[in-house]
């Protein structure tokens, strides 16, 4: 695609909470910040324009083609920003070989980007017809089909029922099997069909196949064991007095932030509520109606007394 046609979309895409996470790391010339989530680069962009001239800034994602897409449409910023293919379960490594083992501030927009649900061929969407992948690394990993091939029926309504907090897994589960057995599930709509099998197509509100398609996306991607990886890594990869600006979309995600951010003697959780997009932003962009951005900062290590030096 062209830089034009890249710069075209990006200037449509406003990045969620942007105005608030700036306000969170409060970018500043000569900071260093990670984005571990790079996607289209709208925070990443928000960010190197806030700490010009001389702000840098390394943006971390498994998926490739956003690390290429992205890359092309943040070269003006030259050398001040890096760019990496990988997870948050990398994260020490990626930053250490990026030359910047400890940053000022990092910034975490959880789950897929609009891109990845909008390309069919990815295999995220139960509207269009595509692969049943839904891998956001596509050079590595199980798809989904091969995920739901390595499960039998129960373990699957499992993973509908705690990942995706379907009621109706267990008859959803049977369904999908069945599809399989039929040799009726190779796309995503033949994966929509056998939930609405059970469950009927949507009449109002949200389509009853979103939580089964959570739920696999979930298990696909590792998501809250990388997650886990990625709080686990905040205190060490923090300044002294380094914030991170984690944004969630649903309760699977935001308990485990809440509860680690709170928890790190390390750090210091800002505000006492989550941040949550205003009447304006949840108009204008409708995925930001579920988002929750939670910050901390990270305390002086001389008043830690397990701190060893890096
Ligand atoms: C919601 S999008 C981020 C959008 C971005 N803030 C922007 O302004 O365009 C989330 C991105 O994070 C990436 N991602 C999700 N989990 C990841 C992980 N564990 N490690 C690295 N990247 C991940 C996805 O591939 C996706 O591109």
């Amino acid at each position: 695609m062209s830089t034009n046609a890249l710069d075209a979309i990006a200037k449509a895409h406003v990045p969620v909470l942007r105005d608030d996470v700036l306000r969170l790391i409060a970018p500043r010339d000569g900071g260093v910040y990670v984005d571990v989530t790079l996607g289209r680069g709208g925070h990443a962009e928000a960010i190197l324009e806030a700490s010009a001239p001389s702000g840098r800034l390394v943006g971390i994602d498994r998926d490739e083609t956003a690390i290429r897409e992205t890359r092309e449409r943040l070269s003006r910023f030259g050398e001040r920003v890096r760019f990496v293919h990988g997870a948050f379960s990398g994260l020490r490594a990626h930053l250490a070989s990026a030359g910047t083992p400890r940053v000022d501030g990092l910034v975490a927009d959880l789950g897929v980007s609009s891109p990845q649900l909008d390309t069919a061929e990815r295999g995220f969407s139960f509207k269009s017809e595509g692969p049943l992948d839904m891998r956001m690394d596509t050079s590595s990993g199980k798809t989904a089909r091969e995920v739901i091939a390595d499960m039998d029926e129960r373990e699957l309504a499992d993973v509908l029922f705690q990942y995706g907090e379907e009621r109706k897994s267990r008859p959803i589960a049977r369904s999908i099997k069945r599809a399989e057995a039929d040799g009726r599930l190779e796309t995503t709509l033949d994966l929509s069909r056998a939930i609405w099998r059970v469950t009927g197509p949507r009449r109002v509100g949200i389509d009853p196949a979103t939580r089964s398609f959570q739920a696999l996306r979930i298990v696909v991607n590792a998501e809250l064991g990388e997650l886990e990886a990625l709080l686990d890594a905040l205190p060490d990869v923090l300044v002294d007095g380094g914030v991170a600006a984690i944004i969630s979309f649903h309760s699977l995600e935001d308990r485990p932030v809440k509860h680690a951010l709170k928890a790190d003697p390390r750090l210091e959780v800002i505000g006492k509520k989550p941040i949550e997009a205003n009447e304006d932003e949840a108009r204008d962009n409708p995925r930001s109606r579920s988002a929750k951005l939670r910050g901390a900062k990270r305390l002086p290590r001389a008043e830690d007394p397990a701190e060893v030096s890096p």
